[in-house]
């Protein structure tokens, strides 16, 4: 085969796709952004100035100047993220309000507009970010989890749905990444009353636990190749984890239909946070 030829079908193979990326100022969204530019891929890697998703009309205008310029859109990628840390009983209903704003109704908002453009085309991806909070709750991430959860059941309805259109829909689970997500995007628990005083050692002891843990998490450059990998698959799966540990979390998950292992395993990681003395190792199964 000559060269040419050769060059020919490596540029036909890597395809170069249109991409919407939500929340892509910085972390995972903005490595994602870098890592499929220099892949060749055309890239909207949109903040919240341009594109909230909470902001119906913003999610619009973005979308009609994709169309305007492209003409498709091949690839969204439905990354904006926030949460609230605290066990559920000190998170109040607005802050849990907030996050589904963003993780659960965000996402719904983007992908409802989405869809019928891919539907027109007969071809699309929609990738949505989730977590392995998203499949097992980790130590003070209840709220977070839970609207990770709801993601995940949307996901997978709208995945079985939109297969009729050529169009795939897949999680991405990530396990703890080394992001500004807990400073940045993660506000703290502030429900208070005489009963929530029972969380005083705890409160301080899951924090400490969990800026130790995001510190040695996953570099998000690691999560982006897995996204470009999903983009570059022909038939995607439902989810993709980032990682060996994260597959080992869900696999072990998924032979457990009585929720029994993971109840235990969940206590296990509860129990040093109520007396300190954190082990290091605890919970390494997130990242
Ligand atoms: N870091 C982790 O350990 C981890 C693990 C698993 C999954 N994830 C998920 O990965 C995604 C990215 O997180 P990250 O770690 O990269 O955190 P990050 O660096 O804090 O990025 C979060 C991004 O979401 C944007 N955002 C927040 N609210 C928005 C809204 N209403 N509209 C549009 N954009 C909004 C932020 O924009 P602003 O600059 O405007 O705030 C920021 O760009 C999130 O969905 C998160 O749940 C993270």
């Amino acid at each position: 085969m000559n060269i040419f030829i050769f060059l020919l079908l490596l540029v036909s193979t890597l395809e170069a796709k249109v991409v919407l990326i939500t929340g892509a100022s910085r972390g995972i969204g903005l490595k994602t952004a870098e890592h499929l530019t220099s892949l060749g891929h055309t890239v909207y890697a949109t903040n919240r100035k341009e594109l909230d998703v909470t902001d119906d009309a913003s999610i619009q205008r973005t979308l009609e100047t994709i169309m305007q310029k492209e003409g498709r859109l091949d690839v969204l990628i439905n990354n904006a993220g926030i949460a609230v840390f605290g066990p559920f009983e000190l998170v109040t209903i607005e802050q849990a309000q907030r996050v589904f704003d963003v993780n659960f109704f965000g996402a719904m908002r983007v992908m409802q507009q989405v869809l019928p453009i891919m539907r027109k085309q007969n071809s699309g991806l929609i990738i949505n970010m989730s977590s392995t909070s998203g499949v097992r709750p980790s130590p003070g991430w209840d709220v977070y989890g839970a609207s990770k959860f709801a993601l995940e059941g949307l996901s997978e309805a709208a995945r079985a749905m939109a297969h009729q259109w050529n169009i795939d829909v897949v999680v991405v689970e990530p396990g703890t990444c080394a992001t500004h997500f807990f400073t940045e995007s993660t506000e703290i628990a502030s429900r208070k009353n005489e009963d929530t005083a029972i969380y005083d050692t705890f409160m301080p002891n899951a924090m400490k636990w969990m800026e130790e843990r995001l510190a040695a998490g996953q570099n998000p450059e690691e999560v982006a190749a897995v996204i470009a990998t999903v983009i570059a698959t022909d038939k995607p799966k439902m989810r993709y984890q980032t990682s060996v540990k994260g597959t080992q979390t869900v696999a072990k998950l998924h032979c457990d239909p009585t929720g029994e292992t993971s109840t235990r395993e969940q206590e296990l990681l509860l129990e040093p946070l109520w007396r300190g003395g954190l082990d290091p190792q605890i919970g390494s199964s997130f990242r």
